[in-house]
């Protein structure tokens, strides 16, 4: 197993980074070119989606210094926002104080929605269908056999109620289907519909809606992570310090809608740059992430912080993760399968651990830095390097050009322009 920590990955060129990946996950030298390349080319594309008229890429980076359940893993992520991998490589490190990352799933079971109009009587339809379970159920495990094969297959029939809508009243019948280590959306919409005309028998009412749930509620991801305060302190901040204002930012988003809304976004951060990189579906995540954070009626914190006896701070995270390790993109994007062989993870419920872990991390650094000394320095680092390149910097000129924007507190692009100049007139 090899050790994510990799010290000084981050000062190396990408070129250093990507031998010393190479090296460590035993990447083929197809592996490597696909890296280079991004993976996917316009014919594969264009089979893809519809009207396709190109490529568009994004950076892929890697998380270090993470362990989750006492495993190393170094965490592949596809994102476009500066300090997101830094900030999760970084916090994972804190958290290997403490031993790292704790995590667990559910089962892997997804909801489907069959939505029945025009039932003379909801209570008594409900218990027809109740009555009629096994072969329901059985009906949409046949559905399926493929799924079945391999141990997956519907395991619960939940019927509500809905006495009054918009279109009168109608029945809701949750079909759970265990869809192991694909995402499912493909096999619970397949049962659905192919049990649809069962329930019309039933219940002598109309089936209108055939299809899964985002809110999977039944297939969680959970992790938490205590860290000594002592590994909190930094730049005149005392670890005690900065964990109780981590705890009082949590106190924030526990309590109110606008800012729970960017907590929970910094967590999809980490959890959708992973779920990107894997090649799974990140609009389902998100869907599934917020739906849930408002499951009481009031949209709250995914995330909890708060000191235990021996004060150290402890972090944890549940949220729903349908993520998969096969079927759809995850098999057809050559990086999505480079990124599950850089994880080594071979189950949906492994991959669902180590995605939950990166979002507690991704949550605790932005919570650091925003309850010490706010994000806008770390920010403006990258962002300053960003416009010395637009200013045509290259090389070393672009750490130096950086450097001096932010000294000045000028990052604007006609002062980089101006210091390019300069160092060149120098050198000249
Ligand atoms: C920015 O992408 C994410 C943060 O806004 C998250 C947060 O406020 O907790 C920094």
């Amino acid at each position: 197993m090899p050790n994510s920590r990799l010290p000084g990955f981050y000062r190396k060129s990408w070129q250093e980074r990507l031998a010393l990946l190479a090296e460590r996950v035993r990447l083929t030298p197809e592996e490597m070119e696909a890296l280079r390349l991004g993976g996917l080319n316009l014919e594969s594309a264009d089979r893809m989606i519809e009207n396709v008229v190109g490529l568009y890429s994004l950076p892929l980076g890697i998380a270090v210094n993470f362990l989750v359940n006492g495993r190393e893993v170094l965490v592949p992520m596809v994102v476009e926002e500066p300090s997101v991998v830094a900030g999760a490589s970084f916090m994972a490190r804190l958290a290997r104080e403490g031993g790292g990352f704790i995590a667990s799933t559910s089962a892997s079971e997804m909801i489907g929605q069959v939505q029945i109009l025009e039932v003379s009587d909801l209570p008594s339809a409900r218990l027809a269908l109740l009555e009629q379970r096994e072969r329901i159920l059985a009906e949409a495990t046949a559905a399926d056999p493929l799924l079945a094969q391999i141990g997956g297959g519907a395991r619960d029939l939940e019927v509500r109620l809905v006495p009054a809508s918009p279109a009168g009243p109608f029945l809701v019948v949750h079909l759970v289907i265990d869809t192991r280590d694909a995402m499912g959306a493909n096999a619970v919409n397949g049962a659905c519909e192919a049990i649809a005309p069962t329930l019309e028998e039933i219940t002598g009412g109309r089936v209108l809606l055939r299809t899964l749930s985002n809110l999977a509620d039944r297939r969680l991801a959970r992790a938490r992570c205590s860290i000594p305060s002592r590994a909190l302190s930094f730049a005149g901040y005392s670890g005690d310090t900065v964990r109780d204002r981590i705890v009082e930012a949590y106190a924030f988003a526990a309590v109110d809608p606008y800012r729970a809304a960017t907590h929970n976004k910094g967590i999809l951060n980490g959890v959708d740059a992973v779920a990107i990189a894997t090649g799974n579906d990140w609009r389902a995540v998100e869907a599934g992430a917020h739906a849930y954070a408002a499951r009481s009626g009031r949209y709250t914190s995914l995330s909890s912080w708060g000191r235990d006896a021996k004060g150290n701070l402890v972090g944890t995270l549940e949220m729903p993760l349908a993520v998969a390790t096969v079927g759809g993109f995850t098999r057809v994007h050559p990086l999505a399968r480079l990124a599950l062989k850089i994880l080594d993870v071979q189950t949906a419920r492994e991959l669902a651990e180590v995605v939950v872990s990166v979002g507690l991390a991704q949550n605790l650094a932005a919570l650091r830095a925003l309850a010490t000394e706010g994000i806008q320095r770390g920010h403006m680092t990258l962002h300053a390097r960003q416009i010395a390149l637009a200013a045509g910097a290259s090389g070393d000129q672009v750490e130096r050009v950086a450097a001096q924007l932010v000294r000045e507190q000028a990052i604007r692009l006609d002062r980089a322009q101006v210091i390019l100049k300069e160092f060149g007139a120098a050198r000249g």
